[in-house]
């Protein structure tokens, strides 16, 4: 069953979290820009309240969470109710398919990725934006997982592993860029670097050829 709970019990926790670390949010913001390319034509996946789809110029989405949905309609974000699993979208009708912290969420990471080969058109990109387990921040993470009304249930993955996944799926160019690096702060504007290893935030894309 899709993990909602959280996001529909602590919508405005959610929410304040971006304003109280906006050097962390803008930094993220810019890594899925760059990672994204032109937005035409891009659904989110996991879009949560449109935190990211409305500044990134996304229209669609598909969320489980109500309450988070409602929240990214009023952000003029055309939403949809349903998961990752089961994508409620026609074959190789999308260019591309975003995901936002989302994938630490999914019940089955490597069905939902099959789900977004599926619908995407050939040439589509999907993108692929988490904080990686091996990361300075992930590691925190994965320390006060068990406190944490979010991470509970989350299941974090390496940037090694997201890309094993894509890989698996058959996407091809896949590549990696960073942000969110230890010598700056959460309201510090983070530079975005090429490949993984360094950054907390990775961003990995693949493309359906
Ligand atoms: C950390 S939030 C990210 C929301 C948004 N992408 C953002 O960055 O603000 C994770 C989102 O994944 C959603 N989610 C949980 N299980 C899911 C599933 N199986 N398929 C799609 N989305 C799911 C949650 O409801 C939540 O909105």
């Amino acid at each position: 069953m899709a993990k909602t709970k959280p996001f529909d019990d602590h919508l405005e926790e959610y929410e304040e979290w971006f304003k109280e670390n906006e050097g962390y949010y803008k930094s993220e913001l810019e890594a899925v820009r760059i990672a994204m390319g032109d937005p035409y034509g891009f659904v989110e996946v996991g879009v949560g309240s449109g935190l990211f789809a409305s500044p990134l110029g996304i229209r669609m989405g598909v969320e489980p969470s109500h309450r988070m949905a409602e929240l990214a309609k009023r952000r003029g974000i055309e939403v949809t109710e349903g998961t990752g699993e089961d994508l409620p979208l026609e074959d190789e009708s999308v260019n591309g398919i975003l995901m936002v912290t989302t994938i630490c969420f999914l019940d089955d990471p490597e069905r939902a990725l099959g789900e977004c080969y599926r619908v995407l058109k050939k040439g589509g990109k999907v993108v692929i934006g988490f904080v990686d387990r091996e990361s300075p921040i992930g590691r925190e993470y994965l320390k006060l997982k068990e406190e944490s009304a979010f991470y509970r249930d989350a299941i974090f993955y390496s940037s090694r592993e997201v890309m094993g996944m894509l890989e698996r799926t058959g996407f091809k160019d896949i590549s990696a860029i960073q942000t969110l690096f230890t010598e700056r702060g959460p309201r510090d504007i983070h530079p975005v670097r090429e490949g993984f290893g360094e950054g907390s935030f990775v961003v990995i894309t693949g493309i359906k050829k």
